[in-house]
């Protein structure tokens, strides 16, 4: 059940020294771009990054993201304001970003989510670091690493968030 993998989907911030294949990876990009779009637009860019000197040195430009320098693999996912208004771009890419951490962890790879729009320093530390160009913004920086122990799962059901019409 989908359910099983998303209850055990935690933010992993340590990972194993294992190198994750193309295979794996572009298992993940699928996942990320079978999630739903505003108008289907898919107005998605992803910049997959394994090389080790690269993820190492974004890691100590990005003090909220320090566990890309042990990540095997990051992936910043992009949005082309050429296609799509930034308000879906955030929501668009969001629904990719769930589907790369749940594909992801159904591999025994763990992830972390890490922002990087709409905070102005962070725009600009991966804007220059990957040279993106300004009509598209880069949302969000995902690490992956293969798991070093299982995920706990949490239980956040919570009655009182949700108001009931029956
Ligand atoms: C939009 C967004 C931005 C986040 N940015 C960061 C970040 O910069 N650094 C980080 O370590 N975790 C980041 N996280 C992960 C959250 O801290 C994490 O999801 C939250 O604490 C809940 O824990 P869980 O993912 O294990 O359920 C981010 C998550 C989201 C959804």
């Amino acid at each position: 059940m989908i359910l099983d993998v998303i209850k055990k989907r935690r933010s992993v911030r340590h990972y194993l020294a294992k190198p994750i294949a193309e295979e794996q990876i572009n298992e993940i990009l699928e996942a990320a771009m079978l999630a739903p779009t505003a108008r289907n637009l898919q107005e998605w860019r992803f910049i997959a990054v394994t090389d080790k000197t690269k993820l190492q040195a974004i890691a100590k430009l990005n003090s909220h993201a320090q566990m890309t320098a042990e990540a095997a693999l990051s992936i910043i996912i992009c949005g082309d304001t050429n296609i799509n208004k930034p308000e879906y771009i955030y929501a668009d890419c969001g629904a990719a970003i769930e589907n790369m951490l749940l594909q992801a962890l159904s591999m025994d790879i763990g992830s972390c989510w890490c922002a990087i729009g709409p905070d102005e320093v962070r725009l600009k530390t991966y804007r220059e670091f990957y040279q993106i160009p300004d009509h598209l913004i880069p949302v969000a920086a995902v690490q992956f690493g293969y798991l070093i122990e299982p995920t706990t799962e949490v239980k956040r059901f919570d009655g009182q968030k949700v108001i009931y019409y029956r």
